[in-house]
């Protein structure tokens, strides 16, 4: 294949987030998350895994940032654990996880490394929820406070900061489907926590402006490619209901400053929007220094008229992903164009992007991940000519740096680019780490 190269200063990276891989679930005055909760309410997490122990990152930070020096990573996208920095979610910021975060950062700088920190990657303290969570208009307020309080402890430290990780999974999956926490089933909440859930990117935003902090700011949204199933008129409706549920119900707001007026009439049979008050669209649409990309999926849609949503997604033909997930490298070219295209000129970074497979230690002691190698090689050519038809990316972070608490699946998919072996914490690079540490080198692939 071709040799394709990255524009000078293209930033690679690896992402992780707080409950996925620090464990230490108990310690230091933590105070237990939606997560924690959810993860020990029977039947919602593979196995009845929970985040307890997961990489142990808290305790082995500095092994793993070797590792990422190892590997030649220029960025390292990590999220703060909300509950540990602030247990209960009120009150002053514990001084001592503020101390181990600020080593964290300094740890990258010295090794080269530019962070990129993620405010809130779903880890809500409990209390908050039981105070109603992201439906209630005061966890907006309170992840604003939190987050004025992490820009005074950390503000000169951080180059890049990420207010929220995927609003869409949060309120979408937290609060209508139920698959992650906090486990509800209803529409009215999930649209309430989606709007509070970008009005608390807004407070962030304008905490973290106040702060005056070094770093640029900006948020990150999972968008998806959606195709109808065929060219019938309904499947093409049908496909623009998921484009509208998962993309443009968080682009519009944050880049055009008003909700999509087709799914605000759709999703309002459940609800009647007063959620919405007045300021919150200008808060939640003020400048952004840049913007995040999480993609993974492609879908295919048609309408269903026995289910409440009115579509169906079809079963993908393949090849996928060991989550099910079918392989489409072009879907992120779409999505990257389109965004650049129809939204915004501003620098767009692909915050998360990666797959899991059925790694395993081979009798070599090595995992030879060709999969992930064929994966990661698609999404980046994928990039490139993004890149080439005029989207402004500027770097890659590749999902995960290690394998990890993968949320109701447990410990069941392997996402990393290091095998993680739970038992012993051993890591152990992957094919595709030493792979993707030459694609970096060369600021290229296929070079
Ligand atoms: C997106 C989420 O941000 C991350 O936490 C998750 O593990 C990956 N998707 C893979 O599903």
């Amino acid at each position: 294949m071709s040799t394709v190269n990255f524009p000078d200063g293209f930033l690679w990276g690896a992402a992780t987030a707080a409950y996925q891989i620090e464990g230490a679930a108990q310690e230091g005055g933590r105070t237990p998350s939606i997560w924690d909760t959810f993860a020990r309410t029977p039947g919602k997490v593979h196995h009845g895994d929970t985040g307890d122990i997961a990489c142990d990152h808290y305790h082995r930070w500095e092994q793993d940032l070797d590792l990422v020096a190892s590997l030649g990573l220029g960025g390292y996208r990590l999220s703060l654990a909300w509950p540990r920095l602030q247990p209960n979610g009120r009150g002053p910021l514990v001084q001592h996880v503020v101390d181990h975060y600020k080593r964290v950062l300094d740890g990258l700088r010295e090794r080269d490394v530019v962070p990129m920190v993620t405010l809130y990657h779903w880890d809500l303290p409990q209390d908050l929820e039981d105070e109603g969570g992201w439906t209630a208009r005061s966890t907006a307020e309170r992840f604003g406070d939190y987050s004025e309080q992490v820009a005074r402890a950390l503000g000169d430290d951080v180059p890049y900061w990420v207010t929220l990780n995927e609003p869409y999974c949060s309120s979408f999956l937290g609060y209508l489907e139920g698959r992650h926490a906090p486990g509800v089933r209803s529409m009215a909440a999930a649209v309430a926590a989606s709007h509070h859930l970008m009005l608390g990117h807004g407070r962030a935003l304008q905490a973290l402006r106040g702060a005056r902090v070094a770093g640029e700011v900006g948020i990150t949204l999972n968008l998806s490619s959606s195709w109808p199933a065929n060219d019938d008129p309904a499947s093409i409706a049908a496909a623009k209901r998921v484009d509208g549920r998962e993309n443009r119900w968080f682009l519009d707001p944050l880049l055009r400053g008003s909700y999509p007026a087709d799914m605000v009439e759709l999703q309002s049979v459940a609800t009647d929007m007063s959620c919405v008050r007045d300021g919150d669209l200008a808060a939640i649409s003020a400048p952004l220094d840049f913007l995040g990309i999480n993609y993974y999926e492609r879908h295919f849609v048609s309408p269903n008229p026995d289910d409440p949503r009115g579509w169906i997604k079809q079963p993908d033909a393949g090849p996928l992903t060991d989550g099910g997930i079918g392989i489409h490298p072009d879907g992120l070219r779409e999505v990257l164009v389109r965004v650049a295209t129809d939204y915004t000129d501003l620098p767009l970074y692909v915050t998360e992007n990666g797959a899991a497979f059925a790694d395993y230690v081979d009798p070599e002691g090595a995992v030879d991940d060709v999969e992930r190698v064929d994966f990661l090689d698609g999404h980046f050519r994928a990039t490139a000519q993004a890149i080439e038809q005029g989207a402004d990316v500027r770097g890659y972070f590749v999902w995960s740096l290690m394998d990890n608490f993968e949320w109701a699946e447990g410990y069941s998919k392997r996402f990393g680019i290091v095998y993680v072996d739970y038992r012993t914490q051993e890591r152990i690079p992957k094919r595709s780490a030493l792979w993707y540490r030459d694609v970096v080198r060369a600021n290229a692939v296929g070079g």
